[in-house]
């Protein structure tokens, strides 16, 4: 039996193409599939991707819900409506609550090599700003498991990129992003054979 994969966006989505795409053709084929797509944002690419591999997309409005409990409520019922049995964050940039993660395993995908530049605040081009103000030689991607705490679940793969000289954080992001792609499936192929 696949085990079905609910991916949580905000934005473009490579992280979800690389994941259906190793649904589809890759390392995950016959081990996995994408049941459901969940974006916080109207316009994220992501949900266009999913439509054209025949993916339930789901917008869901954080405004629209009292708080973030209540929304992640919808959230949840969305995850059982499609029989989801993993959570994948893939660029979600909402602080996922409690009852989701004590009711899944839910992963994450972190554009730097954690615990370095994680928090909160700490996602997409200030995560690379803050390396390159560093002076770090590396730095790279990681997939760790979420808990209550921004970032800082038990790691589960990471893999390391040079920093160049003249790095700016958009060529750093793209160095990363190439990783990201490549680690993410691995990693979800690591965690569905511990999960048996
Ligand atoms: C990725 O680089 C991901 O690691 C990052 O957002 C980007 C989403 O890109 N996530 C975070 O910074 C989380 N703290 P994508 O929508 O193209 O997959």
């Amino acid at each position: 039996m696949k085990k079905r994969l609910g991916v949580l966006i905000s934005g473009g989505g490579s992280n979800l193409q690389s994941i259906i795409d190793a649904c589809e053709n890759g390392i995950l084929a016959g081990k996995a599939e994408v049941a459901v797509v969940i974006s916080n944002k109207s316009d994220a690419y992501g949900l266009e991707r999913a439509k054209k591999h025949k993916i339930p997309a789901v917008y869901l409005d954080r405004e629209k819900s009292a708080d973030s409990m209540s929304y992640f409520k919808e959230v949840g019922g969305q995850l059982k409506k499609h029989g989801v049995d993993v959570v994948c964050l893939a660029g979600f940039l909402l602080k996922v609550e409690p009852g989701i993660v004590d009711a899944y395993r839910v992963i994450n995908i972190h554009p730097a090599l954690l615990p370095k530049y994680g928090g909160k605040g700490m996602y997409g081009h200030h995560v690379h700003e803050a390396v390159i103000n560093s002076g770090d030689k590396e730095s790279g991607a990681t997939v760790h498991s979420v808990d209550n705490e921004y970032d800082h679940g038990s790691i589960i793969m990471q893999e390391r990129v040079r920093v160049e000289p003249d790095d700016t954080p958009e060529t750093l992001a793209k160095r990363v992003l190439e990783v990201e792609h490549r680690i993410y499936p691995k990693a979800i192929l690591k965690v569905l054979l511990e999960a048996v």
